[in-house]
């Protein structure tokens, strides 16, 4: 049920709409003031009103109060509105567990397609923790859209495009060893990339060798593009195992390289629309009147730029997608290319700038200090979440010994620690690295979270109930008879209406036991699940879902304190298993759109 809709439904102010009735009231601040508020201030001047007037003929005009409301009262300019606890409970318990993985979804985008351009790794070029927050944020929005019923296209725009190629040539050509290449792949590659820059300082005909062979990669030369392309597939192979790891899926690698033969146009178009101006010798568009500097189009060698690259992939992505917005999940050191591209697509005359995006997200920095491909003090992300997985590993096997799967549940928490970290904060926040911050649990942690997610698993094991939902009798407890544990997990056992008594005794979860403040205040954060996802696609904003999951997690280890699942007698004890359901519920879908697995143990 949608309770702003339902209480809003009830208010009846002249001249002020429905819409606005829903969009002015909120959850209450305290709950002195119970569940919801309406403030009267905002319609005052309309109805020349003080607020306190407004909200006590409103409370007078409430005469029968429907079920799920217990009370409604004026306070100051506000009207307050209580909500019946047992009402609310059995509703949203109910709704979890009848929606299940889809609790959250919402078909809002249906015929709606977003591009998110995110990760877009450079070729022949460490996958390094700089790329972490562009992987898992758009890896992240990506999941939040589709579950919103958007047409999402995921697209690794690959940096495959560069004069850097062309030095990669000359230096395989010098010190490659194909079979090295084959073996350690792309540090091999990295390596004669890095030795390149070492000797490029003392001979600078290196420099212009590159040069040319990079030219030979642009007109086609099928040396040169054939040694490009085994550079990208080295490359492409073992960035794919890292994606496989983070669970991170792409639709097109389209990268820079694909629109080589796609520029022209654009450039054309520029000049008829008498846009680009030659300056030094270079063809730019001017941007001076927008307070930035010019956009640069062509070198004064004819050469293309970035900036052109992103142009043509722009006319490519609407043209092929059509899309309702195109984002992209870069650095905040990219802010100014993208202001300048998106402003010459609306110099163009395009409309559809306004829904290019540039999802802007701060930098990551090691303890130990800055990186660079050139000098080869990289840090690659398959190590960081390799030593992640074995520092987990080690923490879990001093927590628990005896956990079995000792080895996939390290992995799972290592590798979702990674992904966590990258995730809390809000975006654009740069953030220091440490294992150790990490992998705290119990701190504000992925650890944590799959930790209580566990606790919550081995609750519902050893509560010897099973909790079963079917549409028409709602949620039921069924004892476990000895040895006959059918289901554990949290998948809700959809019971058919007639079946027979195959185990213990059956019967309803009473929502009134589930009304005390710890039970009812994680309910209503249960409750939030679907507006926090909203909130998250409306911001271009993860950290909306991690601070969610957990305000739910630590919502959840108050309640478990305060209300003990395994003493409580048989009807206490299921409504506080229901509960714990519904939690690893919310808890799991949360974890499926940030990339985090759950784990039963450990
Ligand atoms: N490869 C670029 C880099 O590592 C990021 C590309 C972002 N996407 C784009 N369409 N420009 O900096």
């Amino acid at each position: 049920m949608d309770y702003i809709k339902e209480i809003a439904a009830l208010i009846r102010l002249d001249g002020a709409e429905d819409s606005e009735i829903q969009a002015a009231l909120t959850p209450a601040a305290e709950s002195a003031f119970g569940d919801y508020s309406l403030p009267c201030f905002k319609f005052s001047r309309a109805l020349r009103k003080s607020p306190a007037e407004i909200a006590s003929s409103l409370k007078n005009s409430l005469s029968d109060l429907p079920a799920f409301i217990e009370k409604a009262e004026a306070a100051g300019g506000y009207l307050n509105f209580t909500l019946d606890r047992a009402f609310f409970v059995k509703d949203t318990l109910e709704e979890i567990f009848e929606k299940g993985a889809d609790f959250g979804a919402s078909d809002e985008g249906r015929g709606k397609t977003v591009c998110i351009d995110f990760s877009s790794i450079n070729i022949a070029k460490p996958f390094h923790i700089g790329h972490l927050g562009t992987t898992v944020i758009g890896a992240a929005l990506y999941r939040v859209f589709k579950k919103l019923g958007y047409n999402v296209v995921g697209i690794n725009h690959l940096g495959d495009f560069g004069t850097q190629f062309g030095k990669l040539i000359v230096a395989y050509k010098l010190w490659g060893d194909k079979s090295d290449i084959e073996r350690r792949g792309l540090r091999a590659l990295v390596d004669i990339y890095v030795r390149f820059h070492k000797e490029e300082e003392s001979d600078p005909k290196l420099t212009d060798e590159a040069r040319e062979w990079f030219l030979k990669i642009e007109r086609g030369d099928a040396e040169a593009v054939g040694l490009f392309n085994f550079f990208k597939s080295i490359t492409l192979e073992e960035v794919k195992k890292t994606y496989v790891t983070l669970g991170v899926h792409f639709d097109s690698y389209a990268g820079e390289s694909f629109y080589n033969d796609k520029m022209r146009p654009v450039i054309d178009e520029l000049k008829e629309k008498n846009l680009l101006k030659i300056s030094g010798g270079a063809s730019i568009v001017d941007l001076s009147e927008y307070g930035m500097p010019p956009c640069l189009i062509l070198r004064s060698d004819g050469a293309s730029l970035y900036a052109t690259r992103d142009l043509a992939t722009i006319f490519y992505r609407k043209k092929t997608y059509n899309f309702d917005k195109c984002l992209y999940v870069v650095a905040y050191q990219q802010n100014l290319h993208f202001k300048q591209v998106f402003k010459v697509v609306e110099l163009m005359g395009y409309g559809f700038h306004k829904d290019l995006i540039h999802v802007a997200y701060g930098m990551v920095s090691l303890e130990e200090g800055a990186m660079s491909t050139r000098k080869g003090n990289m840090v690659y992300l398959s190590d960081v979440l390799d030593k992640a997985s074995e520092k987990a590993y080690n923490i879990i096997s001093e927590k628990s010994p005896g956990l079995k799967d000792k080895k996939e549940v390290a992995e799972a928490v290592g590798v979702g620690a990674v992904i966590f970290s990258a995730l809390i904060n809000n975006r654009i926040k740069d953030n220091v690295f440490s294992y150790e911050k990490i992998l705290n649990f119990d701190g504000e942690t992925g650890p944590y979270l799959q930790y209580t997610y566990a606790r919550c698993n081995s609750i519902s094991e050893k509560a010897g109930i099973d909790i079963c939902y079917s549409k028409n009798r709602g949620i039921e407890a069924r004892e476990i008879l000895e040895n006959n544990s059918e289901k554990s997990g949290i998948e809700a056992c959809k019971i058919s209406e007639n079946e027979s008594e195959k185990s213990g005794e059956k019967y309803g979860i009473e929502a009134s036991y589930l009304t005390d403040d710890a039970a009812y205040g994680l309910v209503k954060i249960l409750r939030r699940y679907p507006e926090v996802l909203k909130a998250a696609k409306d911001n271009y904003e993860p950290s909306y879902v991690t601070r969610y999951l957990i305000d739910t997690a630590q919502a959840f280890n108050r309640f478990y304190i305060a209300d003990r699942v395994l003493d409580a007698d048989k009807g206490l004890r299921a409504a506080r298993a229901a509960l714990t359901k519904s939690v690893m519920s919310v808890l799991k879908n949360g974890f499926e759109i940030i990339g985090i697995k759950p784990v039963d143990h450990m």
